[in-house]
């Protein structure tokens, strides 16, 4: 065994404030200091201008008013005793006016580039309006495609939610704020939100330790790394404990494990919310809990400005303690370059031109590539797509998310605008040539209803159509935030309408909008293809059109594991192997079983008795036109002394007609280990554009630092012994090879 890396930051410097921020707290009364710690509802009263011009207001949140945002700045800068700007929060999680896809269909790109240059947009669309700081990236491991918000995540894996976490950082915030445009980003919710019950939203989570830090924490750890600018901490409680109230993370692991120098800020009314998860007994409670804890900011409640001056007097808190937090938000609006703002108040006409900076072109094209990218191809039967439309005279479209701007924008889009998106319908009326006619009926109201008033216009439609293109799904409303749901079957009557289109033998290209996984076995074998879109946001239509018609191939993966059923929820590909693990041979459907049969005559293997062990289509899983064959997988060696990289070399021709990008995944599994561990983990993966008949050699180097996990004892080790080694193009692959790491 040898430590691999450090588990604790033992070299990072304390913080070091400029002159400017150590003078400007020096001259702050406590009432001020209390006032950065405070993030409150902006609006255009009174009140809250005269708040701001006292100096009780750090940060405003959900105020997006060109003119109102100028003069509350101008208040803060101008007419406050020290001048301090102020924070201005809103949630920009996909998108401020150009609308990208959900998060979820960001990580399925399996391209960190563009999840970058995306968020680059978003905030420089959102700091036109003066907003400074987004809640963006959520991190949180979502293995429970019930829990609405799996659609803000970006999925189960810790590899690749780090590394589209660290992407999103580094695209809001620039090269360290040095682009102008650059806002403050979020690493959120730390931690184990995902984990909620049940997937229920806001319930209890319990996550021991050693999963914690396997699984949990490492998006958080690589956003601290990567500099996020804040923290957000998690409406939930862990193991009893509600995290904004929570020391041992926000204290032990956050600030002396791993020396993190941005500032937390609560969710919204978390703090105050401790009274009522019965941790504490009255605000002033929740304020010393929340701020002993750790958290330097309040979230909209308003416990701190309540009760911190009253808990210095009686001694229960320092004054140096809320310095420490007053210092940390300060600097954030240094390095934002606040303070070197000269803060006019806003006329119409800037405003005006401001707002024409919106959906740039170039910007609306990086919205359609990441819409492109995200879309993953789960079926496709007899080649029916993409659709040679020379060879058609007529295509179907059905569904209530074909012509619907709104509902292809997805969860969080406060600011997004209907107008501005284009849907389906209308990108297939730009693309198809005029010999092609497109049929269009809506079939369902909506993706919920039960009314079928509608559908037979839709059978009409596929009946006098060559192929029809369905496309339903969830409409926004079904994901996000407090929008869980407990069956995951294709809501409302859609199932129905697929049965009835089906009845008409047209071939079916299915294009299913969502929020999260659904569970699709049901109707697989009704259609012909099925092209998962998510929620591809503003320049979905075209997006969808490309890939259907065969502008471009499909090549997002899926970046969570689609189950089955709802029971065999929570189902992720870097499970345990357990002292019995389902197989083929082991495995038996009930329906299989005589009656009357002795109970042992069973399968004794972890899995159901009434599916399959396995999930309907595995992480990292996703089809496309090209085809690929990955051969001729070989280490540079067989045995690795401590801290040797392991140099992999992989071949992949694409024995398929279309020029293709495919996303190399490679995974490893560590046999033997301190404790048990997963039989597969993603380590690294390239997004590889190969061409029909050609071949490529990709070459991956794996370092040992990333074998490392935290064993028994909580440290990260790498522990010597036998690893397997898979390259494939899902978590599911049998091309495997072998390595050895030595011990020291
Ligand atoms: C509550 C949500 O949990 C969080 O993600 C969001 O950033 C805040 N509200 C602010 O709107």
């Amino acid at each position: 065994m040898f430590t691999s890396e450090h588990a604790h930051s033992l070299n990072s410097v304390p913080p070091r404030y400029s002159d400017r921020i150590n003078h400007l707290l020096s001259k702050m009364h406590l009432v001020e200091k209390v006032g950065q710690l405070s993030q409150v509802m902006g609006n255009n009263s009174e009140e809250l201008e005269q708040d701001v011009r006292q100096g009780l207001v750090g940060s405003v949140i959900n105020e997006v008013d060109v003119n109102t945002l100028a003069k509350l700045q101008h208040i803060a800068t101008h007419q406050s005793r020290l001048g301090i700007p102020l924070l201005v929060g809103r949630d920009v999680i996909h998108g401020f006016k150009t609308i990208f896809p959900i998060p979820l269909g960001q990580a399925a790109s399996w391209d960190p580039e563009l999840v970058k240059k995306a968020a680059k947009i978003a905030g420089k669309e959102a700091s036109f309006v003066g907003i400074n700081w987004t809640f963006a990236p959520m991190i949180d491991i979502s293995r429970d495609p019930r829990w609405g918000r799996i659609a803000e995540s970006f999925g189960e894996d810790p590899v690749l939610s780090s590394i589209m976490g660290v992407a999103m950082v580094e695209g809001f915030q620039g090269d360290n704020f040095q682009n102008p445009s650059g806002i403050a980003a979020c690493a959120k919710h730390f931690v184990g939100y995902g984990a909620s019950e049940s997937g229920r939203d806001y319930c209890t989570t319990n996550i021991p330790e050693n999963e914690l830090r396997n699984i949990y924490f490492p998006p958080f750890k690589a956003a601290a790394d990567a500099g996020v600018a804040t923290f957000m901490s998690s409406f939930s409680d862990l193991d009893g404990l509600p995290a904004s109230g929570n020391k041992w993370l926000m204290d032990s692991i956050l600030r002396k494990e791993w020396n993190y120098q941005g500032f937390v800020v609560s969710d919204w009314e978390s703090i105050a919310q401790l009274q009522i998860h019965g941790l504490t007994e009255s605000p002033e409670h929740s304020a010393l809990t929340a701020f002993d804890a750790g958290i330097d900011m309040e979230m909209v409640s308003t416990t701190y400005r309540q009760n911190l001056a009253t808990l210095l007097e009686n001694k229960q808190l320092s004054e140096h303690e809320i310095d420490q937090s007053v210092l940390r938000i300060l600097h954030l609006k240094e390095k934002l370059g606040l303070f070197d703002i000269d803060y006019p108040i806003e006329d119409g006409q800037s405003s005006d031109a401001r707002k024409q900076a919106f959906y740039a072109n170039e910007d609306l094209d990086v919205a359609k590539q990441l819409a492109l990218k995200s879309c993953v191809l789960l079926q496709n039967k007899n080649r029916t797509l993409p659709l040679n439309s020379e060879a058609l005279n007529a295509i179907g479209l059905i569904g209530p998310l074909a012509d619907d701007g709104y509902e292809q924008l997805g969860t969080w889009i406060f600011d997004g605008e209907e107008e501005a998106s284009i849907p389906l319908k209308q990108a297939l009326e730009n693309e198809l040539s005029r010999s092609v006619t497109l049929n269009y009926a809506k079939g369902l109201q909506n993706t919920r209803t039960d009314n079928i008033d509608l559908v037979d216009d839709a059978i009409k439609v596929a009946q006098s159509s060559d192929v029809v293109i369905l496309c339903l799904g969830e409409e926004s409303f079904l994901s996000g935030e407090a929008h869980c749901r407990a069956e995951l079957d294709l809501p409302g009557k859609q199932h129905w309408l697929i049965e009835q289109i089906a009845a008409t033998g047209k071939p079916i290209v299915l294009v299913i909008m969502a929020g999260r996984p659904l569970t699709l076995e049901p109707i697989l074998n009704m259609v012909d293809s099925v092209l998962y879109a998510w929620h591809p946001g503003t320049m979905g239509g075209p997006a969808i059109a490309d890939l259907i018609l065969g502008e471009s191939s499909p090549s997002g993966k899926l970046p969570v594991t689609f189950p089955r059923k709802v029971g065999q929820i929570p189902i992720y590909y870097n499970q345990k192997h357990t002292g019995k693990p389902a197989t083929e041979e082991q495995c038996i459907h009930m329906d299989d079983v005589p009656e009357r049969s002795p109970q042992t005559s069973l399968g004794m293997a972890a899995t159901h008795l009434d599916t399959h062990f396995s999930p309907l289509y595995e992480f990292g899983f996703g089809l496309s036109y090209g085809e690929f064959e990955y051969t001729h997988l070989v280490l540079d060696k067989h045995s690795y002394a401590p801290g040797e990289s392991i140099n992999v070399k992989v071949t992949i021709k694409n024995v398929g007609r279309y020029d293709a990008e495919e996303v190399i995944q490679l995974y490893i599994r560590d046999l033997v280990g301190s404790v048990t561990r997963p039989v597969k983990e993603l380590k690294q993966f390239k997004r590889v554009l190969i061409c029909a008949g050609k071949e490529a050699v990709i070459y991956f180097k794996l370092e040992q630092s990333e074998l490392a996990f935290y064993n028994r004892n909580m440290q990260l080790e790498v522990e010597a012994g036998t690893f397997h080694v898979w390259v494939s193009g899902s978590s599911k692959s049998n091309l495997t090879t072998e390595f050895i790491v030595t011990k020291p």
